[in-house]
């Protein structure tokens, strides 16, 4: 039986809340708030994050995975926007959430920011809040690493910590022994050279030891915008890690338009078969259709 699973990740979602900046006053938000409103919002269009949330649903995948990236400057106000923006897919059952920076780009008392998500990174092993998340549906395992924290300045890195890396080597173990399909979902790119280092993770090494040492059967990540393709590889192991482009993005930016992928998995005679699809924004005909298509090499 095949497993359907959609992928989309930063939709940045706009527009700004009116106040938005004055709310918990950090001097970064002003940083933030005039690159929104100078650059970033011509090219982050709500309507489109509408038409990837509206495309996604018709397609009627068994699960949805989002990378993170849902507010601008961690406002209050983008909170609550943003939650009834990712409530619009139905349950929180029906969808796994791990932040980006941006949904931590600024400290925010949990109860006015990141805590308003937590239905939708519920940790079912442990039945609490500890991460990494892990979300069990039929024979595919979401494990979700938080790894975003507040910058510097002009940062938009993050850390997963240790707490999380020895967590995420215990799970990936007993899970690959209880037969699950080990799907990490991770805002930043999860190794080393797969962004900027001023974007990156601080402890990017340290989970790609992990990752080479356990094996996964794919890693998928939002953050930088753009289409990547990218292993991780080891003796022992070789995972597919893919990225996707903005869920908001308009044609004509120096960022590919909004595009998410769809993973068709299943078990076949021994071996996972994982088969992607990806779906592209198409401006001209204001809707989404499919792209390229292929099949993942390296699952085991
Ligand atoms: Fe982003
Ligand atoms: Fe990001």
């Amino acid at each position: 039986m095949t497993f359907s699973l959609a992928h989309f990740s930063d939709p940045h979602l706009g527009p700004l809340p009116k106040g938005a900046v004055l709310q918990d006053f950090a001097f970064k938000k002003i940083i933030g708030a005039a690159s929104w409103h100078m650059n970033r919002k011509k090219h982050h269009l709500p309507q489109i994050a509408d038409a990837l949330r509206a495309d996604i649903l018709a397609a009627n995948p068994d699960h949805v995975a989002f990378t993170g990236d849902l507010v601008n400057i961690s406002a209050a106000a983008e909170f609550d926007q943003g939650l009834k923006w990712l409530n619009g897919f139905g349950s929180s059952d029906f969808v796994s959430f791990t932040p980006g920076n941006h949904d931590a780009y600024v400290k925010l008392p949990l109860a006015k920011g990141l805590g308003k998500f937590s239905n939708y990174m519920t940790n079912e092993i442990a039945k609490d809040e500890s991460l990494p998340f892990i979300r069990l549906r039929r024979n595919v395992a979401l494990i979700g690493i938080h790894a975003a924290c507040p910058q510097l300045l002009l940062g938009a890195g993050g850390t997963v910590g240790t707490d999380q890396l020895q967590k995420l080597d215990t799970n990936l173990q007993s899970l690959r022994e209880r037969g699950f399909y080990r799907l990490v979902m991770i805002h930043h790119p999860p190794a080393p050279g797969m962004t900027s280092n001023i974007r990156s993770l601080s402890d990017a090494s340290a989970l790609e030891a992990v990752l080479k040492k356990q094996g996964a059967e794919l890693v998928i990540h939002g953050h930088n915008h753009q289409r990547n393709f990218n292993e991780i590889v080891s003796d022992t192991t070789r995972i597919p890690v893919l990225g996707v482009p903005s869920a908001s993005m308009a044609a004509g930016s120096n960022h590919p338009p909004a595009a998410w992928n769809r993973y068709d998995i299943e078990r076949y005679k021994g071996t996972w078969k994982t088969h992607v699809q990806i779906r592209n924004w198409n401006a001209e005909a204001n809707s989404f259709s499919d792209g390229d298509s292929f099949n993942l090499e390296g699952a085991s």
